[in-house]
């Protein structure tokens, strides 16, 4: 096998560090960008490698998510790469099945019902053992991605995965996740710490593999009130953020971490002191009020509407122009609310990278 050859080490030299130097706060010569579901089904290249073949079963194939990792750099001068995987991996590694249903999404066929089924869960995930796989994409990856930009990894929020494995899928309402904590808030807090032990060794195992940077989605925080998502999610966030940082302090790395919390901008002020570097923007936050709410503690990142691609390029080119002045030059990363969709033009989201590229070049030389 080619890639017991490839070890995390002796990597290529970073070229383009502008990402993770906006993430620390620190001056650059524009703002970076990236997109969320960069590889995608909106690029040919991308429905054609995936053709025919089981979703999952290509999150396992290192050389596939390589593959896909790399088809949105080859197309456009983003500034980050982020691991193809997906969050429904953790789930699996603690002993749930998950499978991908096309024109449905990812279905559970045996979600978590009642606190007994927690039982069911693996107690002692080895994450070495059940993720391995996610570890040695990001290896083969950064060695392949030849230094030209950072390589993002990423984690699913435990609240977020929680929400998956009792609905069992997507939902409008998430209100079977949401009885369990009105209803079972013990087995909830015990479900979200097993969830929680299991995403830090996660991470740490990404960077150690090659990850230079984390993001961590709840993507479903938005369906908590402020209440719950203080009770639920925020101690969760902010634990995965002191553990992976006391511990990669010891070794005397510095990866940056960032937090989507979409829809969440009640916890705004508290997501800013959570010790992540980052605090990523969905759309429905104003930048000039997201720098004031989180008085320059963190960098952001965001946030304009997926939606607005569907412009015509003069009018994405405006529209970025407006949000790079909202946010500022510095300590601001580019990117949408949220992922691109699978019928977005790929010529609008390089009209995207360019207008950021180019609009803040011209305010950070003034
Ligand atoms: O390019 C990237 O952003 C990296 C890869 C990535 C995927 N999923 C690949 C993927 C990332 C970061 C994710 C995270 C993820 N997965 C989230 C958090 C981000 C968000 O969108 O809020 C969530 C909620 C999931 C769960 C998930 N996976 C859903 C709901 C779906 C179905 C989406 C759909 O439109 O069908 C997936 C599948 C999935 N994950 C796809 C991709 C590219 C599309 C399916 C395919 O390729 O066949």
């Amino acid at each position: 096998n080619c890639l017991s050859f490839l070890r995390p080490k002796d990597f290529p030299t970073l070229q383009n560090d502008t990402f993770l130097r906006a993430a620390r706060g620190e001056e650059t010569e524009h703002v970076p960008v990236w997109c969320m579901r960069q590889a995608g089904r909106y690029l040919p290249e991308f429905r054609e490698s995936r053709a025919g073949k089981d979703f999952f079963d290509t999150c396992r194939s290192p050389e596939s998510c390589c593959e896909l990792t790399l088809q949105p750099l080859r197309r456009f001068p983003f500034d980050a790469a982020i691991i193809f995987s997906d969050i429904l991996v953790v789930p699996q590694a603690m002993g749930m099945d998950v499978l991908m249903v096309a024109g449905k999404g990812p279905t559970f066929p045996d979600p978590l019902k009642e606190p007994e089924d927690l039982q069911r869960l693996r107690t002692a995930v080895d994450v070495e053992k059940e993720l391995g796989y996610v570890f040695k994409a990001i290896t083969l990856t950064r060695h392949k991605i030849e230094g030209k930009v950072p390589l993002i990894g990423f984690t699913g929020a435990p609240w977020t995965l929680m929400a998956y494995m009792i609905e069992g899928g997507g939902s409008n309402t998430y209100s079977k996740a949401k009885r369990w904590l009105y209803r079972h808030p013990e087995a909830s807090h015990m479900l979200l710490r097993m969830l929680t032990d299991v995403i830090v060794e996660y991470l740490l195992g990404q960077v150690a593999a090659g990850a230079q940077a984390l993001q961590v989605f709840d993507s479903h925080a938005g369906i908590l009130g402020p209440v719950q998502f203080k009770d639920f999610s925020l101690p969760y966030l902010r634990d995965i953020a002191r553990r992976v940082k006391d511990k990669l302090k010891e070794t005397g790395q510095d990866v940056p971490m960032i937090v989507f919390a979409k829809d969440a901008h009640y916890a705004l002020e508290d997501l800013s002191q959570s010790h992540y570097e980052v605090v990523g923007l969905d759309w429905t936050i104003d930048p000039r009020s997201a720098r004031e709410r989180t008085g320059g503690k963190v960098s952001l990142q965001g946030n304009m509407d997926p939606c607005a691609l569907y412009s015509p390029k003069d009018r994405i080119s405006e529209i970025v122009q407006k949000m790079v002045e909202g946010f500022g030059t510095r300590g601001y990363i580019a990117n949408l609310g949220h992922g691109l969709y699978p019928d977005m033009d790929p010529e609008n989201v390089g009209a995207f990278v360019e207008a950021v590229h180019q609009h803040s070049k011209l305010m950070i030389k003034q």
